[in-house]
């Protein structure tokens, strides 16, 4: 998947698919968040085309909830993984249809799961005994039945970042493997609940299918056990973390991805649910920037940009690598900058090491933005957040404007 090329140099200036960012920055100030249109529905359909009509393709909406982003998506036939009620309001607002959702999360709230089931979602994604209890609890009061899957934690290394790594032992998502049998059988007992599905998500950023093979290898005999018991399931939800290029990482290839899951599946005849978050946006965004000062402390060469870690906190918590480029290229000696941002954190950097010809005023890309980037952001430093802005084709849309002060304090009070 390359949802990068809607990203293109044409005569060294940066275009969004048929709009040059330099312009889109003019309009509505930076740091500016820009989506491609085309690029997400590409890489949305590059899985929807690729699953069948039993199936159903769950974007992770906290890979980027703008609700313009939930609209397109949804349009093109998209369910939603959701770990929040907040998100499941994002995805309403959205025009997002509820049958599709599936809650994931450690921490659903009584309330939450209340306003899901007056919803009517598709699945829970339950990940602790104590949980399945509260949701059986929540229907009865409601007297409706509660579609549940169970999450299993497979214990397999995803080889990703620990931090996003869910899907091992040590973590605290899910229910182990060794323990699921027991709690399908306490669920099959409860009158409110009706089992549905089987699910597990082992991480995020994953570059080899391998772990997600194993994962699925150590689900099927658990699936065979439970139809020894009695349960039918009708899916099997297999979570997200298909990974992108940020570098030079060859991610798997999204349609042999889901035709080697088929196979495996097919025997038991269950439809596939995915969620996938990252590969559908990560490289339909970039987060535009501009150069305030450069600074040289002798050994260093520094480029002080006006973004920050409270609007990318990626570089900053993960010590991610996001390319970053010149909006416009220029010929001149390049130097090796650091890009810092102006939060007063030594973590506070987009990237180190950058061989770059910039100067004061200039305008940087940092691409493969699309995904955990807005979403992540915050007001530290009283930073207003960004805007976003979506291009389709010729045309850009501030799909969300710019935070002002007023924003900032909206929610506070002075004592009497
Ligand atoms: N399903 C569940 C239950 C998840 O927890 C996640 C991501 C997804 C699906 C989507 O995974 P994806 O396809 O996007 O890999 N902030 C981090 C990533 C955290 C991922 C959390 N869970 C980052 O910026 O790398």
């Amino acid at each position: 998947m390359n949802s990068l090329s809607f990203f293109n140099y044409k005569n060294n200036a940066l275009f969004a698919e048929d709009v040059s960012v330099k312009t889109v920055a003019e309009s509505v100030g930076t740091p500016a968040y820009i989506y491609s249109k085309c690029a997400i529905e590409e890489a949305f359909t590059a899985y929807f085309d690729a699953a069948g009509d039993n199936d159903l393709i769950c974007y992770a909406v906290k890979a980027n909830s703008n609700i313009a982003v939930l609209n397109i998506l949804s349009k093109l036939g998209a369910g939603f993984d959701i770990v929040s009620v907040g998100e499941l309001e994002r995805v309403i607002a959205a025009g997002g249809d509820p049958a599709k959702v599936v809650f994931s999360g450690v921490a659903k709230k009584s309330s939450e799961i209340a306003r899901a089931l007056d919803v009517g979602i598709h699945c829970f994604n339950v990940e602790s005994e104590a949980e399945l209890e509260r949701i059986q609890q929540v229907a009865q009061s409601k007297g409706v039945q509660a579609p549940v899957s169970i999450r299993v934690n497979p214990d397999v290394d995803a080889k990703t970042h620990p931090y996003i790594s869910t899907g091992l032992k040590e973590n605290k998502f899910g229910i182990h493997i060794s323990q699921v049998i027991d709690v399908y059988a306490k669920a099959q007992d409860m009158p409110n609940i009706s089992i549905k599905g089987i699910d597990c998500h082992i991480g995020s950023q994953i570059i080899d299918p391998k772990p997600f093979i194993d994962a699925l290898k150590r689900l099927l005999p658990v699936i065979e056990q439970l139809n020894g018991m009695g349960i039918e399931l009708s899916h099997i939800d297999l979570g997200g973390g298909v990974g992108v290029q940020y570098d030079d990482e060859t991610p798997p290839d999204v349609a042999a991805y889901i035709g080697k899951i088929k196979t495996l599946i097919e025997p038991q005849g269950l439809g596939l649910i995915l969620e996938p978050g990252r590969s559908i946006v990560a490289n339909a965004g970039i987060l535009v920037t501009e150069v305030e000062y450069l600074k040289d402390n002798g050994e260093k060469h520094f480029a002080i940009v006006d973004a920050a870690m409270n609007d990318l906190l990626r570089p900053a918590l993960y010590q991610s690598w996001m390319r970053i480029e010149a909006v416009e290229q220029k010929a001149g000696e390049a130097k090796d900058y650091d890009i810092v941002g102006p939060v007063c954190e030594t973590g506070d950097f987009l990237g180190k090491h950058r061989s770059l010809v910039i100067e004061s005023g200039d305008l940087l890309s940092v691409f493969s933005a699309g995904a955990y980037g807005f979403g992540m952001a915050s007001n530290y430093n009283s930073r207003p957040k960004a805007c976003e802005v979506m291009v389709d084709g010729d045309q850009f849309y501030e799909i969300r404007r710019r935070e002002t002060f007023a924003d900032l304090i909206e929610h506070e009070t002075l004592l009497p």
